[in-house]
């Protein structure tokens, strides 16, 4: 019976030493502590010993079930001690963390909330492509070879005929082109200029607006502009058209709205005037019609075209363009 005694000991703490995990310490508890283990097993059998033989076999089991018990304890403290560091740095009580929601760039939401005004008064939304040909963004506009428009200063030249647009207006030439009167439609898109400063960039935004139709006269221009207006900064806000120039309107107009940060009393962003110009507008002028097949007898029309940068930066009170296009985090979520 002693040698058994000095077997199982043996065998245990081999078997111990191989221990890792918890799962492997519980096989180890079960093999020989538990109810059914090898040295409860023992135990048991020290009332088949001969009396005198007991005290002192019985010592030594006693012994061995301390010893086990002992290194099973420690063993298990070791373990889930390794446990608890695995998971030190990461506190499994707190909240989950919310998924960041993001929003539309604030050039994006001005585009569409401009879209969405005249969509309302019935205009259709159209696109045209970034890379464009002269003769769309020139030629028949009435913009001929030799105006300054035409500067490699101010224009991106891709090669003889194929350019950056440098205004939406070529979209006007496009849709006139595919379709016949009644026309209305608003385009957004991506223009670019050679031009970089407070308030300038080489690429920004414009929506192009044009309606044609049988009988348009330019107090049509002038309500559907100022309802714009009123519906973008407010109905108290005043509006102005002052005469202007451009190639493929005429007459033609450039609108001014008060001054939204001073009211109109005078300020450094209206320089003094408390008028800011907003966009350019006139009537569609007969000569474009020539290039679109279109009868100028029959139809009028009017177009405009509005720098979006622009409005955004009235609409939020923002006095440098360039923020726009820095995408820093602190400036974007104020919108
Ligand atoms: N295309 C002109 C510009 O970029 C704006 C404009 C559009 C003017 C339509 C009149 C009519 O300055």
């Amino acid at each position: 019976m002693r040698d058994q005694i000095k077997e199982l000991e043996a065998r245990a703490l081999k078997d111990l030493e191989a221990v890792n995990d918890g799962v492997a310490l519980e096989k180890f508890r079960v093999t020989y502590l538990g109810k059914k283990g090898l040295v409860t097993a023992l135990m048991r059998n020290l009332g088949k010993l001969p009396p005198e033989e007991r005290p002192e076999v019985g010592r030594e089991a006693n012994l061995l079930k301390k010893k086990l018990t002992e290194k099973f304890e420690a063993l298990k403290n070791r373990i889930e001690e390794q446990g608890q560091r695995a998971f030190r740095g990461i506190d499994v009580t707190l909240p989950g963390r919310k998924p960041e929601l993001g929003h539309l760039h604030p050039i994006t939401q001005t585009i569409n909330d401009v879209c969405d005004i005249f969509q309302r008064m019935g205009f259709r939304v159209v696109k045209g492509p970034n890379v464009e040909l002269d003769y769309y963004n020139f030629e028949a506009l009435n913009i001929p070879k030799d105006h300054p428009a035409r500067d490699m200063q101010d224009t991106f030249y891709i090669s003889d005929t194929l350019l950056l647009r440098t205004h939406t207006s070529p979209i006007q030439i496009r849709v006139m082109e595919a379709q016949k009167p009644p026309v209305s439609i608003i385009a957004p898109g991506k223009v670019y200029r050679r031009d970089s400063d407070v308030s300038h960039t080489p690429m920004f935004h414009q929506v192009e607006g044009l309606l044609v139709d049988k009988g348009v006269s330019f107090a049509d221009l002038k309500g559907t502009l100022i309802s714009f207006v009123h519906q973008m900064f407010g109905k108290e806000t005043g509006v102005r058209f002052r005469p202007s120039f451009f190639p493929f309107t005429e007459p033609s107009a450039e609108v001014d709205i008060q001054c939204v940060l001073c009211g109109g009393a005078g300020c450094r962003t209206c320089g003094q005037t408390g008028w800011l110009e907003i966009l350019g507008s006139g009537m569609v002028d007969p000569a474009v019609y020539g290039f679109v097949d279109y009868d100028p007898e029959v139809y009028t029309g009017f177009a405009f075209g509005m720098g979006i940068e622009r409005i955004a930066m009235l609409r939020y009170g923002i006095d440098d363009i360039q923020m726009f296009f820095k995408n820093e985090m602190r400036f974007l979520r104020q919108f």
